[in-house]
Parts: structure tokens; sequence; C-alpha cells
């Protein structure tokens, strides 16, 4: 395509007219986004776009239409686990708006739910809200600057089309809850927590990239079972639910611009 045309359809995708050509899925963890990468039939890609020397790892391809990316941030290269967590999801999401220019941003993952706000494991939400927990400042306006509290794009007729929960995500650096991470997670309302969400959507907004959060419950945070052992327990099989998802939104994208989410 010339660059003149190209430059046409990202200028009509800002302002929502043009139809969605490239979008970008950031996912934490190796088991949630290898089964995707099947189901969208992508390759690793051996140039990578991003610097030299980070695990972050890019699977691309043509799916209908659409060139899709999946990006992991890969394994921490001393401890040899995946990359979880907001340091890693802010620079993987800021890296890959850079060399790749999505129209739109699927953060997909797992999650923690509260079982008193309706959530059950392998539930499926699609977030309406994200906000930080574990960002104290007790500053005025530095306390809202921590806490970081954001709407989500909204997407009306993809809610309307699939059947997904609808609820606020809470995200913080640790997967157990501290009695101050509770006390911020309920004046966040929020009925999901996870450890990258609103770090996508901080770096996501300094470059108005809208973005979706779809995140599948692995644990019950207010239930019996200690948080660990339930998240590993139910890693794989939630994933499926999560790659269901995610599948259903990718298919209701083609051929549609942003302003017919
Ligand atoms: N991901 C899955 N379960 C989680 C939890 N309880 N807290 C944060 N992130 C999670």
């Amino acid at each position: 395509m010339a660059a003149i045309e190209r430059a046409a359809d990202q200028e009509e995708n800002v302002q929502g007219s043009g139809a969605i050509s490239t979008i970008v899925i950031i996912i934490a963890m190796q088991t949630e986004a290898l089964p995707l990468v099947n189901t969208f039939q992508l390759t690793e890609d051996p140039d990578s776009p991003f610097p030299k020397g980070v695990p972050w790892v890019r699977y691309h391809g043509t799916y209908k239409g659409l060139e899709i990316n999946i990006i992991w941030p890969g394994k921490d290269s001393l401890l040899g686990v995946d990359s979880v967590g907001t340091i890693s999801a802010s620079l993987v999401t800021y890296s890959s708006i850079q060399a790749l220019r999505p129209d739109l941003i699927i953060n997909a993952g797992t999650a923690g739910g509260f079982k008193a706000k309706g959530a059950s494991i392998a539930d499926v939400y699609l977030a309406s809200e994200v906000a930080f927990h574990d960002r104290r400042i007790p500053i005025p306006v530095f306390d809202q600057y921590g806490v970081g509290a954001r709407k989500t794009f909204s997407t009306p007729n993809l809610v309307r089309e699939i059947n997904l929960k609808i609820g606020k995500l809470s995200t913080g650096d640790s997967l157990d809850m501290s009695p101050h991470d509770e006390a911020s997670i309920m004046a966040n309302e929020a009925v999901i927590k996870d450890m990258e969400g609103a770090a996508v959507a901080y770096v996501a907004s300094l470059f108005s990239i809208p973005t979706i959060f779809l995140k599948a419950v692995t644990d019950i945070i207010d239930g019996d079972k200690p948080t660990a052992e339930e998240f590993l327990e139910n890693l794989a099989a939630v994933t499926a639910a999560l790659d269901q998802a995610v599948s259903q939104v990718v298919d209701f994208l083609p051929g549609r611009s942003l302003s017919e989410l």
C-alpha cells in the first residue's frame, strides 16, 4: 500500500470511521498466549521489532483480513518465569504501539474474582473500568493519580453480540491481597483483580489507542482456597474459556470500524 493511502487509513481509524486493520493482543503468560497463537495460526517473528536483548515475543499473522499481533513479555532472563506484572506490561505496550501502530489493543489474561460480586471460576469479564490498588499516595490529587481510574473503550455492539460479564478491574503487582490492597480494591468497586490491566490502559491512553480488557477468573479471592494454589490448579482449564472469548471478540472485528464496536 502506498504511504499516502496508509496515512489516510490510519487517520480514518483514529477518527473511528476506517475498518480496523491492525490489532495488538497483550498477554502476560505463555500458557495464556499459546492457544491463541494456534487459533489464529500465528508465527513467531524471527526479526522482532523490539530492542535487541529483551525477552519480549511477537507472534503475528493475517486472520480474516486482520493483522494480528500477540505480544508476550517472555520469560524473565534471570529466573525463567513469565514476566508478569505492571512493569513488563507497560514496557511491551509502549514498544508495541511504537513498532506496530495498532488500531486497537486487547489485553487478555487471567484474574482473581470476588464471589460476593457474582464472579465464578472460568467466567470471562470485559472490564468496564480499570484502576490500581497498590499505588497509595495520600496527598490531594496525587491520590487520584495513584489510583489511575479510567473508563475503558466503550463497545456496546460487541457487548450485545457476545455473552461476557461486565465489571470493574483493579490492578496491582501482587497475586495475594494485603489488607491495604483489599480496602483499595473495595474503593475501586472491583469485581476482578489482575496484575497488568491498569498499566496497559495507562500506556495506551498516552497514545489514545482504544483498549479492550478480557479477563478470565482462575481463583476466587473471597473463597476458601489459597490463591496461588487455586490459580495454578485452574490456569490451563480457564485459559480455554479465555481463548474462546478472545476468538469471539476478534471474529467481531473484520470489516468494522472502531465506532461500530
Ligand atoms: N491473576 C489470576 N488471579 C489473580 C489474582 N488473584 N490476583 C492478581 N492477578 C491474578
